[in-house]
């Protein structure tokens, strides 16, 4: 015997599956509860991202090596964030957090990771190690498939360049100040010469940035200096002696 059909399964292939016009304003309908459940919150909400303590906008001198790093492509290979897993926290290092990339305008987390993450690469190599790197990769890693960038040590950085940046960075939200914006240039010849006499300044103005000569060459500040001098500080503002607890629940 058939089962006699149910009388709202009647309906919906009477009314709806018969009419694509309700069923497209159906399957909308349906759809765009999913889409207001996860947006409307964020109307309600001031700060997406919680503030930590360390986070600071780049020196002028990292900033232009974070410009030099787009310019490459260097995103193309690398990945410049850490996932909340197991395999990632023991190979980089913490994973990373949103406010650590809050003043990346545009952020570089990258979705391919041909070379490894870099997101923590700061510190982990000396800075000869970086200038051997970047003039050759396969003098310091036999097998590497990276291209070189020996150009960047006879590069003479751009300097004039660096305010309009900074003014650019500041209008979407980048907390540099005016002070900082007029010190900007002073500021790059100050990060790769420890011995000048705006040192203390430099350093109120960017805590704990890294101070030396990044490439060796004293004469001339060059696009290396720039480039080692953002690679050294990726991952290294927030101390994480502060967070470990925190970060082992989340593993868990
Ligand atoms: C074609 C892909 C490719 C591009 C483009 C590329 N890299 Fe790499 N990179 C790699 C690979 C593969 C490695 C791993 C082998 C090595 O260390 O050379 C690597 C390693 C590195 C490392 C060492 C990371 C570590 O933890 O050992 C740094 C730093 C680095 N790259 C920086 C850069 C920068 C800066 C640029 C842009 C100027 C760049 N790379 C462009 C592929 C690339």
């Amino acid at each position: 015997m058939a089962k006699k059909p149910n009388k709202i399964w009647a309906w919906h292939k009477r009314v709806m599956e018969q009419n694509s016009l309700i069923l497209t304003v159906g399957i909308i309908g349906v759809v765009s509860i999913g889409g207001i459940v996860e947006i409307a919150p964020l109307f309600y909400l001031d700060e997406t991202i919680e503030e930590v303590e360390g986070v600071r906008p780049y020196s002028p001198l990292a900033l232009m090596g974070r410009d030099i790093y787009v310019r490459e492509g260097c995103y193309a290979c690398h990945s410049q964030m850490i996932r909340p897993l197991r395999d990632e926290v023991e190979r980089y290092g913490h994973f990373s957090l949103a406010a650590e990339s809050m003043y990346d305008r545009p952020f570089q987390w990258g979705s391919k990771r041909t070379g490894p993450d870099l997101a923590r690469v700061g510190g982990k190599y000396s800075d000869e190690w970086h200038r051997d790197h970047m003039r050759d990769p396969r003098s310091v890693v036999p097998g590497s498939i990276m291209p070189a960038y020996a150009f960047m040590e006879n590069t003479p950085l751009e300097l004039d360049v660096i305010p309009g940046r900074m003014r650019a960075l500041q209008r979407l939200g980048v907390p540099y100040t005016d002070e900082m914006i007029d010190n900007a240039i002073e500021d790059v010849r100050t990060q790769v010469d420890p011995f000048s006499a705006n040192y203390d300044a430099f350093l109120e103005r960017y805590p704990g940035a890294p101070v030396r000569n990044f490439d060796g060459n004293e004469r001339v500040v060059t696009e290396l200096d720039a480039m080692i001098a953002y690679l050294q500080v990726l991952g290294t503002m927030v101390d994480f002696s502060t967070y470990e607890a925190d970060a082992d629940a989340n593993l868990r």
